[in-house]
């Protein structure tokens, strides 16, 4: 099909390359992992609680560094990457989690729009990339609204719309949908397969959520005990965009 050369990249965007990650208390949360995750990819970590996903995410967006082996993403080695080069590797990243870390103070817009204040950007950048990002996840209409005011869902979408607003390659995200009803759940998932579909963004998605993963038949690594205990790309990509109602 047309979409396929878009997904398909020269070089993985992100490389495990037998990376091991002990904690200082001596737990072992990931042995030897060896993965590549090309540009334009989705992907689900899955496993039970403990096998070690949230520590991969965490090493990926360099929160921790590997007791041994390498990560890179995008070409550069994160161990060797300086520490002030760290905020600008962070924003290549979009960052979502289970309990989605809005500022309470904050309105929505002010959510979304502190992100790119911290930089310093000029006000018309800001405006129109965080009014931009609110479109996208459906939330334009709620711009002067407090978090407190929102549902879970609409809250989660504050959180991917704020992932958003620096045109990330790459979004990571620990559990979405964890805190969320199914449907609420299905809706926010939709709506990272848009982004990865419209804004190419690659999508890397620690889940519990078993009938999600199965439905979507996208690649799944499974990790066990700090593991890759299988790695399986769905071969039925243009399936399941087709099944999930999403177009080009
Ligand atoms: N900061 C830490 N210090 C010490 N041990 C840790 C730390 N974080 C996680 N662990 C341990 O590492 C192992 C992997 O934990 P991790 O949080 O990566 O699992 P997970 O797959 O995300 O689990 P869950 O599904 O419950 O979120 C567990 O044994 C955990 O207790
Ligand atoms: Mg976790």
């Amino acid at each position: 099909m047309v979409l396929q050369a878009d997904f398909v990249g020269t070089r993985p965007l992100i490389s495990f390359q037998h990376v091991w990650k002990k904690y200082p208390n001596g737990t072992e949360a990931l042995r030897d992992i060896t993965l590549t995750v090309p540009e334009g990819d989705f992907l689900f970590l899955v496993g039970p609680s403990g096998a070690g996903k949230s520590s991969l995410i965490r090493l990926l967006i360099r929160e921790e560094k590997p007791t041994k082996g390498k990560i890179f993403v995008d070409g550069q080695e994160l161990g060797r990457m300086k520490r002030r080069h760290l905020p600008y590797y962070r924003r290549k990243v979009g960052l979502v989690f289970q309990d989605f870390k809005l500022l309470p103070k904050l309105t929505v817009y002010e959510n979304v729009a502190f992100a790119l204040r911290v930089l310093g950007e000029a006000g018309s950048v800001i405006k129109a990339r965080s009014t931009e990002a609110l479109q996208t996840v459906g939330l334009a209409d709620k711009l002067d609204k407090y978090p407190r005011e929102l549902s879970g869902g609409e809250q989660q979408r504050v959180a991917i719309a704020r992932a958003l607003v620096h045109k990330p390659k790459l979004i990571v995200a620990d559990e979405p949908t964890g805190n969320l009803d199914p449907a609420t759940g299905w809706e926010i998932m939709q709506l990272f397969l848009q982004i990865n579909h419209k804004a190419k963004a690659t999508v890397l998605m620690a889940t519990h959520n078993r009938d999600i993963v199965d439905l979507l038949r996208r690649r799944v690594i499974a990790i066990d005990g700090g593991q890759v205990v299988r790695d399986d790309r769905a071969s039925g990509y243009h399936e399941a965009l087709a099944a999930s109602g999403l177009r080009a």
